[in-house]
């Protein structure tokens, strides 16, 4: 069944996809709207065209490549992923997802497969909240789980969303880009585990059953500045030093659940004015807390409240902690993992059920459709780096168990 993966072509596309990157290889760096995205787009789009796919762009950019089923009236299946890439990333987080789901439509093609339902390949804007602080834009956009007056009040270098989309060509109301649900029969996903338990124990497919729930807050500590030599230590109200402290208690809270399912981060952090010779009057933080138990992982966000009050207290500034997302758990759809794990047995695959704890825009289309997951081993468990690696047999091992899970759920 590998076999008839074209592997040695899907690889050369990923190869190719990843040097549309802002940053040198092997870093990907793709964030959306930019001009590598759209450079991007336009590659995977001749070769959407070369697979005979008929092409939908959303106004938000989401990208809907149909393979037209013989009963066009059913609900047809859909596979993708997204192909923004976080600074400094690796070339496999999302794009394989993308091409692999493309691959996996070639070779039901190939095979002279005839779908009763349509076979949608979706490419997601913006899965990565690089660009407006916020993760999964175009699936949550898709799911209707993001108000549409967003388009005005997201913002990234002094453009609004609506500007941003509208220079990159994809216009109309934001409101039109809401599936409604049953506008699918069932949505799979292909990606890299980004974690390690496949790898370590040397297992071939992940058969994801929910995905852990994300949140994230900005913070905004506003202190006093100063002159660097001048300001007496006595006196000080440094904003920097007063969100050391608010990461340090984030890492505390998670640590402090004592489930390994729980994770905090604080990625972004921005000091004001970043002198070496000035007190930083300002500091904004931007943190992430995950977790499968979402009454934990909204404990963990109350712990951080709690310690950004004793902090602003203590150091005599204001904090201000505004939330970004909170999103609970999402379940994948026993019928989906059925299908997953019967296509793995009967290919003789090492497969084991798994939580996702990165999130994916599947979060979202299990709002709208029966959704399941595929993940594939990545060495080390390695992603969001440049030396992220999945090896083109695991690729095409997890574009086989796509093909296959798409034929039986649109035959
Ligand atoms: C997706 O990239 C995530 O951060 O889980
Ligand atoms: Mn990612
Ligand atoms: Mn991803």
């Amino acid at each position: 069944m590998i076999a008839a993966v074209d592997s040695a072509r899907l690889q050369t596309e990923l190869t190719t996809l990843a040097s549309f990157s802002e940053s040198p290889a092997p870093a990907v760096t793709r964030v959306v709207f930019s001009d590598m995205d759209l450079r991007a787009r336009d590659y995977l789009k001749t070769l959407l065209a070369e697979a005979s796919l008929v092409v939908r762009e959303d106004a938000v950019g989401n990208t809907f490549a149909r393979w037209p089923g013989g009963m066009p009236s059913l609900p047809p299946v859909a596979t993708g992923s997204h192909c923004d890439a976080i600074p400094n990333a690796g070339r496999f987080d999302g794009t394989v997802g993308v091409l692999g789901g493309l691959e996996a439509i070639r070779r039901l093609q190939r095979s002279g497969f005839q779908p009763r339902r349509s076979i949608d390949l979706v490419m997601f804007t913006s899965e990565e909240p690089t660009r407006f602080g916020i993760g999964c834009l175009g699936s949550r956009l898709l799911a209707a789980a993001l108000q549409v007056s967003t388009g005005d009040t997201l913002k990234s270098d002094g453009r609004t969303l609506n500007e941003w989309r509208f220079a990159a060509g994809f216009s109309g109301p934001l409101s039109d880009v809401a599936l409604p649900a049953g506008s699918y029969a069932a949505f799979v996903e292909l990606h890299i585990e980004q974690g390690p338990i496949l790898d370590r124990r040397r297992l071939d497919i992940g058969v994801v059953t929910a995905i852990a729930a994300p949140a994230s807050v900005r913070i905004v500590v506003e202190g006093e500045g100063g002159h660097a030599g001048a300001v007496l230590m006595p006196d000080r109200h440094d904003a920097f030093l007063a969100a050391a402290e608010i990461a340090l208690a984030v890492e505390a809270a998670a640590r402090g659940t004592g489930a390994l399912d729980t994770v905090a981060t604080t990625g972004v952090c921005e000091v004001f004015p970043g002198a070496i010779n000035s007190v930083p009057s300002r500091a904004r933080l931007e943190v992430d807390v995950r977790d499968i138990d979402l009454a934990r992982r909204d404990s963990v966000l109350a712990a951080i409240r709690r310690a950004c009050e004793e902090t602003a207290a203590r150091r005599g500034v204001t904090v201000h902690v505004e939330p970004i997302n909170a999103d609970p758990p999402a379940q994948c759809a026993q019928s989906i993992v059925d299908v997953i794990t019967a296509v793995c047995e009967a290919h003789g695959l090492r497969h084991i059920p798994m939580i996702s704890r990165a999130y994916h825009d599947s979060l979202f289309m299990a709002r709208i459709a029966p959704t399941g997951m595929i993940f594939i081993p990545c060495r080390n468990g390695v992603s969001h780096r440049p030396d992220e690696y999945s090896s083109p047999d695991a690729i095409a091992r997890g574009t086989a168990v796509l093909a296959d899970t798409l034929a039986a759920l649109a035959e």
